[in-house]
């Protein structure tokens, strides 16, 4: 499969073991970013590990921050993403059989590697059942999403607020 990943800069390190680890077993990975721990913002990460599974050039994502909220958060944003947070291998099952979720979030600060490595086996290996309640269920989730005119693929819709992380205008971390 060809799997999208995406980090805030508190977890990079841990976003390069899940990039090894899908890699060992046999996927291939693009990896949105970001590369170090350069303080930056997990929307714009969230935002490209999205749109590379919405617009089908990868197959499903995976993507954390500390605690997998905001990156999560952000991803949902994106039309046509299901994005779940996930720290067990239960609900990693769960959201790809009824609620056939392309994206799985993780807190890199709060759920140990190997921990994350049987969730992402769970949510890659778990089938998507189309039953006709999971399939309405779906639909409704799927049409409270519109894009924002300029959102898709622009490298820039965050330029405005990357001035303000840059001014200080938010938490230092
Ligand atoms: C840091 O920006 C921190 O807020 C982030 O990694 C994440 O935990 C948010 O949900």
């Amino acid at each position: 499969m060809i799997i999208s990943i995406g980090s805030d800069h508190i977890v990079p390190d841990i976003k390069m073991k899940i990039s090894e680890y899908l890699k060992s077993k046999g996927h291939t990975v693009i990896d949105n970013g970001t590369y170090d721990f350069v303080r930056t913002h997990y929307p714009i990460f969230g935002k490209k590990a999205a749109e590379k599974v919405a617009s089908g050039e990868a197959d499903l994502g995976v993507i954390l921050c500390g605690t997998g909220v905001g990156i999560s958060n952000s991803a949902n944003k994106v039309k046509g993403i299901r994005a779940a947070l996930v720290r067990d291998v239960t609900t990693a099952r769960y959201a790809k059989e009824y609620l056939n979720a392309n994206v799985i979030a993780v807190g890199g600060r709060i759920t140990g590697i190997g921990l994350i490595e049987n969730i992402i086996d769970a949510f890659l290996e778990a089938q998507y059942q189309p039953t006709k309640e999971n399939e309405e269920i779906i639909k409704g989730i799927d049409s409270l999403i519109k894009n924002d005119e300029g959102q898709f693929g622009n490298e820039h819709f965050f330029d405005e607020f990357i001035e303000k992380w840059d001014n200080g205008g938010y938490p230092k971390e």
